[in-house]
């Protein structure tokens, strides 16, 4: 079954139609890349299905169940995340705190039906800070405050708090945007890595070609809100809809 399926998704802000009619599909475990020109409507898209917009028309499914227009935090609970900019990070807190203040909120909702379980609840965001913070590699650096971490690694900080609700499903916008070379092929290794280690399904938007061709799965290309093509990155590479709408004659 299709971990996410968004049906007829459509966004308008005023006379903009900033996602049109989106129908797209997601299985489970994949690589799905989306692509498009600046302002095709890509960040729209994932705010719709995290619930921090709400559609105008059309409905989003995840693990079956419909979850059109819930709030962010219930949306997070049944186990869809967003890795944020550098804003979800606290940078006078540690490393540590930070993921461990994001694994706390994600079991609140928890608390309130099962706070006689208290305690198991503290040892199990304590493993889930554990486990996150060692799949994007800060164990080490944990005690750090965050504001001190280099660039790179506060990307990879950013990862780890959205790893903390446990998401079976990950959106990242241009997780190596404004990455040095290393960096980038850092990020790349590491969705590989936490796809494997997490059996996380992942949605990205990415402008570096490079990046979506070593670990895609699939390419949706939108323009102007619309899906324009939804293939493979061979295929998508090869049709000639795309090179005309989107890459202008660049060469992949
Ligand atoms: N809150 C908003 N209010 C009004 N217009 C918006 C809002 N958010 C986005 N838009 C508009 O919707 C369109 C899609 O924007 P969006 O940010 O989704 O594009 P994008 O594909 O993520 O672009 P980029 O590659 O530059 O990040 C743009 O024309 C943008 O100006
Ligand atoms: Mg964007």
């Amino acid at each position: 079954m299709a971990i996410l399926e968004t049906d007829g998704l459509t966004k308008r802000f005023g006379g903009l139609t900033a996602v049109d009619d989106v129908n797209l599909t997601v299985e489970q475990r994949e690589t799905r890349a989306i692509i498009g020109p600046n302002g095709a409507g890509k960040s729209t898209f994932i705010n719709l299905v995290t619930g921090l917009l709400e559609p105008s028309e059309g409905a989003v499914r995840f693990d079956g169940n419909d979850i059109t227009g819930q709030e962010p935090h219930e949306i997070t609970q049944q186990g869809v995340s967003k890795s944020f900019q550098t804003a979800s990070i606290f940078p006078d807190m540690t490393v540590q705190e930070n993921v461990r203040l994001a694994a706390i909120a994600a079991e609140r909702g928890s608390f309130r039906f099962d706070f006689l379980k208290r305690r198991d609840r503290f040892d199990v965001v304590d493993d889930v800070t554990e486990e996150m913070l060692r799949a994007v590699d800060l164990w080490a650096d944990r005690g750090v405050e965050a504001t001190s971490l280099p660039y790179g690694d506060k990307r990879r900080l950013e990862i780890a708090i959205a790893l903390a609700s446990e998401p079976d499903l990950l959106f990242m916008d241009e997780p190596t945007a404004g990455m040095s070379p290393e960096e980038t092929n850092a990020t790349v290794d590491l969705i590989e890595q936490l796809q494997e280690d997490l059996g996380l399904t992942i949605v990205l938007v990415e402008h570096d070609m490079e990046v979506i061709f070593r670990i895609a799965d699939r390419i949706a290309v939108l323009n102007r809100g619309a899906i324009i093509a939804d293939a493979t990155p061979q295929e998508v590479q090869d049709d000639p809809d795309v090179q005309e709408a989107y890459l202008g004659g660049v060469e992949l």
